[in-house]
């Protein structure tokens, strides 16, 4: 089938943005890989084949996030879906915790979407139509040593429903997702200890997979589903249920 929409994926060289890249890509979509990781960026995209490009784009930077849009105007015109992926971690309690781990992460987890959003607003306003989907966290409830992370998350879905408000009469619907324990190359580095409790503390008994947040996101950005804007949808195995824990 003849690709005609375009997605761009922040943070798609790795992990949870990766498997969406691939999973957008099946649907028919042209991928915008948009990282910092150059090198696994531009392997995904010669996997994925023509439909993908890969895109250097530091989202905290308002010049580079900038060009990036530029690019997407001239190169075809609109853009239809924006998947807000990108995020680190900085984890610590909050007595011991430098305050520039708290700048750091709120920088690119908020900020960065914040000015991906402002750029997709433009543009897809333009259109009279598109879909944002930001990755936030089911951390953003409460988690322990994550202060900075749980904050900056917590943001993203006051971010999303304002935009759902102020984008809806354009024709633009803006979602939020948030994973529970998936597993990622961010997970990977907690110790080993910290994984099995964390899976112990899980309804489901095991991690979540990427493809798990990709199926989520694939199901927001389909032509098909219409009228839900400004919700948080959580793929967290149940853990943000609370009970029993
Ligand atoms: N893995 C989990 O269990 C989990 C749970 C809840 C939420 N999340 C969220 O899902 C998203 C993806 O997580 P992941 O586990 O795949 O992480 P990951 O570390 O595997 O991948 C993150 C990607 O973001 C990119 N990135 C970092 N800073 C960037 C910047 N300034 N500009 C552009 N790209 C940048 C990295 O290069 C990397 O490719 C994050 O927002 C994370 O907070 C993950």
């Amino acid at each position: 089938m003849k690709t005609t929409k375009t997605a761009i994926i922040t943070g798609a060289s790795n992990g949870i943005g990766k498997a969406i890249a691939i999973r957008l890509a099946q649907e028919n979509f042209r991928i915008i890989i948009a990282d910092i990781d150059k090198k696994n960026g531009e392997a995904l995209a010669a996997e994925i084949g023509v439909s993908s490009q890969f895109y250097e784009c530091d989202i905290c930077s308002e010049k580079s996030v900038k060009n990036l849009f530029t690019y997407i105007k001239e190169q075809y015109g609109k853009l239809d879906v924006l998947v807000n992926n990108a995020g680190i971690i900085r984890d610590n309690v909050i007595w011991k915790m430098p305050v520039e781990d708290f700048d750091k992460v709120v920088e690119i987890n908020l900020k960065g979407t914040w000015l991906m959003c402002k750029n997709a607003a433009v543009i897809m306003r333009e259109s009279g139509s598109g879909r944002i989907v930001n990755i936030s966290s089911r951390a953003w409830l409460g988690n322990k040593g994550q202060s900075n992370y749980a904050a900056s998350k917590a943001g993203i879905i006051g971010l999303t429903r304002v935009l759902a408000l102020e984008l809806g009469g354009s024709g633009v619907f803006v979602n939020a997702i948030a994973p529970g324990l998936i597993d990622t190359p961010l997970t990977q580095k907690l110790p080993q200890d910290v994984q099995a409790k964390l899976i112990e503390a899980q309804p489901t008994k095991k991690m979540g997979k990427p493809e798990d947040i990709a199926q989520a996101v694939a199901f927001l950005c389909d032509e098909k589903t219409q009228f839900i804007t400004g919700q948080t949808i959580y793929v967290d195995g149940g853990k943000s249920i609370g009970a029993g824990i």
